[in-house]
């Protein structure tokens, strides 16, 4: 079954304002991952805040087509609901991140949809082994670096034992290991089956990617495998992607 599928999508801020996504149709399977690459505007968090239903749940501008995620219309289930089927890994880790110690942090989504706690402890050590937190576990997240603030970050996301993961940008901050450590987490991930949606504008997650999507004002001008795109030199420098 398709994990995400996304049919004639398009999104304004504002009624009858600009159109940030335009037409968007594509579909994700399951362990599969696809790469979207564009410039700064051309609607990567804007199609991120679709995918994960933060649109239209959150911000209420106009919304056109539908976003399936496990089969379930975005529109139609509540964000609670969403959050264990589908996380989003922001660019900046600093506001996903919550409580005083890195396992408290961890915990606290799952207390939130009340976990029972044993429950709790097992899926934490689980995910912390999968990311490789575990020596890290007691430390104030406030103290960590950059990287390890988004292992976090990610940690706090994969707690939820989502089939899907967005990364919205995740790696941009991100010096070369700490990114590296990331990737080798999707990559641990794309072999359990999780499907991922990697947005960045940068060669960072190459590797990772199955195809790849290019997004310009808010429209896919682009698609295919990965290895296509990496060869047309022509198409890369008119549209300045640089890898
Ligand atoms: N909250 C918002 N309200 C109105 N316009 C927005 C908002 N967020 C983004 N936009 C506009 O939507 C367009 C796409 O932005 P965004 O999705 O953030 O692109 P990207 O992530 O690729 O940089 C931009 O023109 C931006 O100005
Ligand atoms: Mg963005």
């Amino acid at each position: 079954m398709e994990r995400l599928k996304v049919e004639h999508l398009s999104y304004s801020y504002v009624p009858g304002g600009k159109k940030v996504l335009k037409d968007i149709t594509f579909r994700v399977g399951v362990g599969e991952s696809l790469g979207i690459i564009g410039l700064n505007g051309s609607g990567k968090t804007t199609l991120s805040y679709c995918l994960c239903g933060i649109i239209p749940h959150y911000f209420k501008g106009v919304m056109a087509g539908r976003v399936l995620v496990n089969g379930k219309d975005t529109r139609k289930t509540p964000l609670s609901e969403l959050a264990s089927m589908i996380g989003i890994v922001l660019q900046d880790p600093n506001v996903q991140i919550l409580m005083p110690t890195v396992e408290d942090d961890l915990a606290f989504a799952l207390e939130n949809y009340n976990v029972p706690r044993e429950e709790i402890k097992k899926r934490l050590e689980l995910v912390m082994e999968l990311v490789g937190i575990t020596a890290i576990k007691d430390e104030n997240p406030n103290n960590l670096s950059g990287g390890e603030k988004q292992l976090v970050a990610l940690a706090s996301v994969l707690a939820l034992d989502p089939s899907v993961i967005v990364f919205d940008e995740s790696l941009s901050m991100l010096d070369e290991l700490a990114a590296k450590r990331i990737i080798a987490v999707m990559q641990k991930l794309k072999q359990q089956g999780t499907t991922l949606v990697v947005i960045d504008h940068t060669a960072k997650g190459l590797e990772v990617y199955d195809k790849v999507f290019v997004l310009e004002e808010g429209r896919v001008i682009r698609r295919g495998p990965k290895e296509q795109l990496l060869q047309d030199k022509l198409f890369l420098n008119k549209h300045k992607i640089f890898f």
